[in-house]
């Protein structure tokens, strides 16, 4: 089926099977390898891209239920051609060891501080509830992101 989806303001068309997941499009079509797959179960949100705006797991959905929509990665989240809020404080505190869930973090992370203007810890609780990380314990995180607030 042939799929037009545009990512980071980007379109890219193909020719894809019907059952070709979203993050397989995101990595093998558009070559964005920065969302990761985890699970692919739903369960981690390592996958986690903005449709419209909005957190969505790209491994629980098909390329073909995204053709038309705008989508976001990690690769076209910043701010001023610089990291965002959300990416300052997560790397200058270095709240990851392998970092294999940052992706996720960051993309959820800026959808959170969009929607609330503030990321308090019971915003940044509620808002990850999806992602998973196997290394850090979430203290880390946590800490990295509790009173990061938007700067317009
Ligand atoms: S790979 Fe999608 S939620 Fe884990
Ligand atoms: S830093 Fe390794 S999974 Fe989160």
């Amino acid at each position: 089926m042939k799929v037009t989806i545009n990512i980071n303001g980007k379109d890219y068309s193909a020719d894809v099977e019907p059952r070709m997941t979203l993050v397989d499009f995101i990595r093998d079509v558009a070559g964005l390898k920065g969302t990761h797959v985890g699970c692919e179960t739903g369960h981690c949100g390592a996958c986690s891209v903005l449709i419209d705006g909005r957190p969505v797991k790209s491994c629980l959905m098909l390329a073909v239920q995204a053709n038309g929509k705008r989508i976001t990665t990690i690769e076209g989240i910043g701010k001023d051609g610089g990291p965002n809020e959300v990416q300052m404080a997560l790397s200058s505190s270095k709240a990851l060891q392998c970092a294999f869930c940052s992706t996720g973090f960051v993309v959820v992370g800026t959808w959170a501080l969009e929607e609330n203007g503030e990321l308090t810890e019971d915003v940044i609780k509620e808002s990850f509830i999806g992602n998973v990380c196997r290394c850090t314990g979430y203290e880390p995180i946590i800490k990295a992101l509790r009173g990061v607030r938007k700067n317009d």
